[in-house]
């Protein structure tokens, strides 16, 4: 594999990594505040891994709370050459069932108010990065071939729809996704992504459903029911992790 130290970012459902041989486990300070909570340096599978919870362990961060900015730069602080986001999400098109793994390629961003760049004009002059590509291609494909290694069955593309929260959403919202070309959505998908590119990191994303999106099946959307999927479907994210580190 190309990269050499690489963060994995935990969402919803994976907010430690208890694989890891840890080495240090510590509060990184960042001239843009503070991080979600403590940063581990260890190692998986003899690889050198930084790993953070993005809502803090336990989790306790909304979505639109995140420090995002903060949580990236203490990663790149620490040297890393790769990021690997997880991401708890609903399913919007019939591929994306509960349980399902999917490797986005694309994103749309529908959050506002979240600071969301580090060319502000303040940390860092105005620049405008390009985002063509807003995940990393090699990386991607690298997750890719650590999913078939697994035997899992993963979309190999897919467009991550980023919503505000901590609500979820209306079905008329879904809709209005679902016809924008949305297959996913989740609440942390940007501006993570955003900011990985202007730091100049390769950074992908590995995304379980965990729900159908509102309006996608009967009745509401519960937390119960969320659960229920996390516990398995996290065990098998970690799986195409451990490959991937392994490969
Ligand atoms: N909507 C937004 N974010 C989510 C969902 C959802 O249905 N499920 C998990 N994260």
């Amino acid at each position: 594999m190309n990269f050499n130290k690489i963060a994995i970012i935990g969402g919803t459902g994976l907010t430690q990594l208890n694989e890891l041989e840890i080495d240090s486990e510590r509060v990184i300070e960042t001239p843009l505040g503070p991080t979600s909570g403590k940063v581990t340096e260890g190692r998986w599978h003899g690889r050198d891994i930084v790993f953070l919870a993005r809502h803090g362990h336990p989790h306790s961060v909304p979505p639109h709370k995140i420090n995002y900015r903060a949580n990236l730069l203490a990663l790149q602080q620490c040297g890393v050459d790769a990021m690997v986001a997880v991401n708890a999400v609903g399913g919007i098109t019939p591929a994306m069932v509960s349980g399902h793994i999917a490797l986005p390629h694309q994103v749309i961003d529908y959050t506002w108010g979240r600071e969301s760049t580090y060319f502000d004009g303040e940390f860092k002059p105005l620049d405008h990065i390009d985002l063509t590509h807003p995940y990393d291609e090699t990386l991607r494909q690298l997750l890719l071939a650590a999913a078939n290694e697994s035997n899992l069955v993963v979309s190999p593309t897919c467009v991550y729809g980023a919503t505000q929260g901590p609500r979820l959403e209306t079905i008329a919202e879904i809709s209005r996704m679902e016809r924008d070309g949305c297959d996913l959505v989740g609440m942390t998908g940007m501006p993570e992504a955003a900011l990985a590119r202007e730091l100049g990191i390769p950074y992908a994303s590995v995304c379980l459903v965990v729900n159908p999106a509102a309006g996608k099946a009967d009745g509401e959307i519960t937390m119960d029911e969320i659960r229920a999927v996390l516990n398995g479907g996290m065990e098998q994210v970690k799986e195409v992790l451990s490959s991937l580190l392994k490969g």
